[in-house]
């Protein structure tokens, strides 16, 4: 089973920025005990990086017929994008918005959410530990998915 991880502009920039809203840990730390998880669960991990709008829909939409679940970080697109909403919705898989502070106790701006109507849930204020539960939701959803798409499989039309 392969997992989609998808981060947007500035998280390349923890452990640098703001530590105390985002906390001391880089990017790559959170990925290698993401990958950790990971091999424990028997999950397969890529992850995606870019400060670029564009490039975070093309990296969605490679995710269609490839990858069985999404976790993604839109970072300030959160806010603002139609367009990785649009593509969140076009590829329909399951998928968790991660957000490192909690969104909902900051300025105004970042109330407006227009990822999250698109997403199967959301982890909010957690610190970099909310990828870890994000890890674990996407674990659950997915073999909740595949369990049920099994039990079709299995079900004799009726006549
Ligand atoms: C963030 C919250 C966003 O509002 C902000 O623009 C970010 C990071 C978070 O993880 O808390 O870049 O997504």
């Amino acid at each position: 089973m392969k997992i989609a991880v998808i981060q947007g502009p500035n998280l390349n920039m923890l452990g640098v920025r703001e530590q105390n809203i985002y906390g001391p840990m880089k990017l790559e730390q959170i990925h290698s005990q993401m990958k950790d998880f990971a091999a424990q669960n028997g999950l397969e991990v890529e992850f995606f990086q870019s400060n670029l709008e564009g490039e975070i829909v093309d990296r969605i939409q490679e995710c269609y017929g490839d990858a069985q679940g999404i976790i993604i970080n839109a970072a300030a697109y959160t806010h603002t994008s139609i367009a990785i909403r649009d593509a969140l919705s076009a590829v329909n898989l399951p998928a968790i918005e991660v957000h490192i502070s909690n969104i909902h106790r900051r300025e105004e701006f970042r109330k407006d959410n227009m990822i999250a109507p698109v997403c199967t849930s959301s982890v909010v204020g957690f610190g970099p530990f909310g990828y870890h539960l994000a890890m674990m939701g996407i674990l659950q959803i997915t073999s909740e998915v595949k369990a049920a798409k099994e039990m079709q499989a299995q079900t004799p039309p009726v006549q």
